[in-house]
């Protein structure tokens, strides 16, 4: 099934955070043929701080490039220190918002629970959640990789009708380590997670789902190929803006 809508992400995490470099990045993409009726949306999510800037050079920039936020609180406002909230990123202009990112659950202690309010929150809203599941390299060796997704999947879904939602498949041990997932690995996660959708009131044919973990310019060619990978989210790879692009076009040939 080829017609799902593709995308191409960049997770800048704690990097390229300043109004100069972010600039440059941007410079750099203007050098690339992008059209606005692709079924490749290009997404960058840069930190906090440069999203408002991120958004008007995207706008300049006149082609199909969105924004994301790297998370939010579930909370509409309040005494939560060092948080953002949905009317901050409302007020941003971004659309997308990643939720659930492997280190956000193992350094910040986000829950299931916690990652299905902001969900809700973002649902609600009309943002569009990249919503991050995948198992530990340990998960993995003890034969719970099916277990470890559907509990990510149903808790963070719970009491969810709404199915604009994007998901992002990283197993955690491939998340900037240099090992990639191979392709049988992700087909079989990906079409776990179809199923997992199906049991739990989706159709998991029509969800983009993405893989994430290590993915480069050598590997980004082989995995695209899979009918399963509707794209991917980009770490490290993705701060060298050259280094996305070649990945994106790989992608735009694929289409
Ligand atoms: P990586 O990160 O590409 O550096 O492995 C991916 C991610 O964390 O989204």
């Amino acid at each position: 099934m080829k017609n799902r809508m593709k995308y191409c992400i960049a997770n800048f995490k704690m990097n390229l955070g300043t109004q100069s470099s972010l600039t440059e990045y941007f410079n750099a993409l203007k050098q690339n043929q992008f059209s606005k009726n692709e079924m490749i949306d290009v997404i960058v999510a840069p930190p906090f701080t440069v999203l408002n800037n991120a958004v008007s050079l995207s706008l300049d920039f006149n082609s199909n490039i969105k924004i994301a936020a790297q998370n939010v609180n579930e909370n509409k406002s309040g005494a939560y220190t060092g948080e953002i909230s949905i009317d901050m990123l409302k007020d941003a202009k971004v659309n997308y918002v990643i939720v659930g990112h492997s280190e956000r659950r193992a350094y910040y202690n986000e829950s299931n629970e916690q990652i299905n309010d902001k969900n809700k929150t973002l649902l609600s809203n009309g943002f569009i959640p990249i919503f991050c599941i995948g198992e530990t390299l340990e998960q993995r060796s003890e034969n719970l990789i099916e277990e470890t997704l559907r509990e990510q999947l149903s808790i963070g879904l719970l009491n969810i009708r709404e199915k604009n939602f994007i998901i992002a498949y990283e197993p955690v041990w491939a998340i900037g380590t240099g090992k990639t997932a191979t392709s049988e690995m992700i087909t079989e996660s990906h079409r776990m997670i179809r199923n997992i959708l199906n049991d739990i009131g989706f159709d998991g044919q029509k969800i983009s789902i993405l893989y994430g973990g290590s993915v480069n310019r050598n590997n980004a060619k082989e995995l695209i190929a899979l009918s399963d990978v509707d794209g991917f989210l980009i770490g490290g790879a993705s701060l060298d803006a050259k280094h996305f692009l070649h990945i994106y076009n790989f992608m735009k040939e694929n289409v």
